[in-house]
């Protein structure tokens, strides 16, 4: 079985960290979101990876490579603009040979993997086999109706009355019928051919869809707040490593730190992730908090946070608290007059002072 996993869009609400990069790049306890899915995809055995690139095409190829470091073999497939999920399965035909295969959006982390669908699917050999989850807010996703026997009757994308709250995960298995459903689709109303769609289709045309209920978290990061989130509950399950240099401090909890960083006179409280020859002095790191490569924290406080590569956060007299913040950023307060802000913030940029 083929894996191939969405890795085009535009991450429009992760403005603006999706200006210089592409989302699905973001970091979640220091890897990359999409290293989860690959990995994932490894773990049920898949050997041969499509992963499906767009503007940010080469960005994802310096960063996720050949498939060497995961024993497998990724090949790049060019989707030349994001026209939606079955698009991306139509461009992909020559790659998935008509065969059963796995479909992962490259945004999507979740906390079960997918060994059991797999195994699943290649025992009952349906159709297609997709993964449902109650949300709360339905109409930001594709939604599916579903009976007592948990048969899907229908699907829905993003509708604005939703008959359920059962939301369509972003995994997928399919055999070789959804490329006959992808050739019957029209663009819909946000001009993408739309996976949902297909899969009604195939429902239409009396093909066997079946359904499974996420065990554990899933989570869509498609917005600033569920980068936050995924990084928490990926951070729940990390493991206490040390390599670095600790110098008169105290760690509280798992904390993994990597080669090279150096923590000192600080309080580091677990679960926490501290990145290679990262600087944390006179600070503190509070639960859920990544601190990426390289990165220099002084005199500050940081809670439940993104601090991506190279930044620099020095002298804050207030706890920076559920945020992300970018690669090279600098944050520093200084004591001179007068006491003013001074902002140099990319487009869409975003802060909150808090008196
Ligand atoms: C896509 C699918 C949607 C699904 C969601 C899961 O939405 O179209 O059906 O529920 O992924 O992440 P999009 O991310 O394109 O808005």
């Amino acid at each position: 079985m083929r894996g191939l996993i969405l890795s085009g869009g535009f991450g429009t609400r992760l403005r603006p960290l999706t200006y210089t990069g592409a989302k699905q790049l973001i970091p979640v306890a220091n890897k990359p979101i999409i290293f989860y899915g690959i990995e994932a995809l490894v773990d049920a055995g898949i050997k041969e990876i499509g992963i499906v690139i767009g503007d940010t095409a080469e960005e994802v190829k310096n960063t996720v490579g050949n498939g060497e470091r995961w024993n497998i073999t990724i090949t790049y497939i060019p989707q030349e603009a994001p026209l939606g999920l079955a698009h991306a399965i139509k461009i992909s035909k020559n790659f998935l040979k008509d065969e059963p295969f796995i479909m992962y959006l490259g945004d999507n982390l979740l906390k079960q993997g997918v060994y059991d669908l797999v195994k699943l699917f290649k025992n009952k050999k349906p159709n297609a086999l997709i993964l449902l989850t109650e949300v709360a807010n339905p109409q930001e996703f594709g939604v599916a109706v579903v009976d007592e026997k948990g048969i899907v009757k229908k699907l829905i994308e993003k509708p604005k009355e939703p008959p359920s709250n059962f939301a369509l995960v972003g995994v997928y298995l399919f055999d070789e019928v959804i490329f006959q459903a992808v050739e019957h689709l029209k663009p819909s109303w946000r001009n993408e051919l739309e996976i949902t769609d297909a899969i009604q289709w195939l429902l239409d045309n009396g093909f066997n869809v079946e359904s499974q209920i996420v065990k554990g978290w899933w989570k869509d990061t498609g917005k600033p707040d569920d980068i936050i989130d995924a990084n928490l509950l990926v951070l729940e399950d990390i493991k206490s490593s040390n390599k670095g240099t600790l110098i008169d401090s105290t760690i509280h909890g798992r904390v993994e730190i990597a080669e090279g960083a150096i923590i000192e006179k600080s309080i580091i409280r677990g679960p926490a992730i501290i990145g290679m020859n990262a600087k944390v002095s006179h600070a503190y790191i509070g639960p859920f908090s990544s601190i990426g490569d390289n990165v220099v924290i002084e005199n500050s406080e940081i809670e439940c946070s993104v601090i991506m590569e190279g930044a620099k956060i020095n002298n804050l007299e207030k706890r920076i608290d559920r945020s992300i913040v970018g690669k090279n950023v600098v944050i520093n307060q200084t004591d001179h007059s007068p006491r003013t802000h001074k902002f140099i913030l990319g487009d869409q940029s975003y802060v909150q002072i808090i008196k």
